[in-house]
């Protein structure tokens, strides 16, 4: 068993366990973005960072495991000024509008929006190439839970990874093909982990646009190397808009 110390509070816990579980264990919640229980925790966000003592840098609380004897604040003049900071450059370059647990998030933390309005913004396309979801990267806050699911987490697909570099990285299939084209089963897995609604069900995308409803394709899958003219297996193709 290791113990530390967790604001001013003494705390027991299992070899193993992260900072944010032990944090819990005393009912301190600690806000996380990127951080979802089902998917490795790759501390890309940095939304959970906490103040360590002797440590030259904040540690994020989502990944860092327990050491005996550390002596952490989780809520100090540092690390609110850094979620503030996170947040606030998060808010000036993506938007947000579809991410509620992350605007309850910025209040919480008394970030301010527009602090940094007017920097540069992730304006990048929105994908409609198929009939099941649509792809909106201008919401996307890069928290790789989409590829994690896609991946080695749950479905062990690899149909989207990161390109790129830096402020230019996005999610993106292998070489930029259609999703009809790409791995993708359509499992759907990699919708419901978004938390910023960059990746939606099309029918729900359709529905708020006040368009009409297509019909759902029920045929198989397009498939790599099929016949021309094989009109059955372009069911869930579609086009590219912005
Ligand atoms: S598309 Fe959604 S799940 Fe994927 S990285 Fe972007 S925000 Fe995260
Ligand atoms: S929640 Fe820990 S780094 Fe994002």
């Amino acid at each position: 068993m290791i113990t530390l110390t967790i604001d001013d509070r003494p705390v027991t816990v299992a070899e193993g366990t992260t900072i944010r579980e032990a944090a819990r264990a005393l009912g301190i919640e600690i806000p996380t973005v990127c951080y979802h229980s089902h998917f490795t925790a790759n501390s890309l966000c940095r939304v959970c960072v906490v103040e360590l003592e002797r440590s030259r840098v904040l540690v994020p609380a989502c990944s860092r495991l327990v050491e005996n004897g550390m002596v952490i604040q989780t809520n100090s003049l540092r690390v609110q000024a850094a979620r503030q900071t996170i947040l606030e450059l998060m808010a000036s370059a993506i938007d947000l509008s579809q991410a509620p647990d992350i605007q309850r998030l910025l209040q919480q933390c008394h970030a301010d929006a527009e602090k940094f309005a007017g920097g540069a913004v992730r304006d990048l396309p929105l994908y409609d190439d198929n009939a099941m979801y649509i792809r909106d990267y201008s919401k996307c806050i890069l928290c790789w839970r989409c590829v994690q699911a896609c991946g080695t987490d749950v479905q062990y697909t690899f149909a989207i990874t990161i390109a790129d570099r830096g402020f230019h990285s996005r999610v993106s299939t292998f070489e930029e093909m259609s999703i009809p084209e790409s791995t993708c089963v359509f499992c759907g897995n990699c919708v419901a982990a978004c938390p910023t609604g960059a990746l939606k069900a099309k029918r729900e995308w359709l529905i708020e646009q006040g368009r009409p409803l297509e019909p759902m394709p029920l045929g198989p899958r397009r498939r790599r190397g099929r016949k021309a003219g094989d009109e059955s297996l372009d069911l869930l193709g579609g086009q590219e808009s912005s």
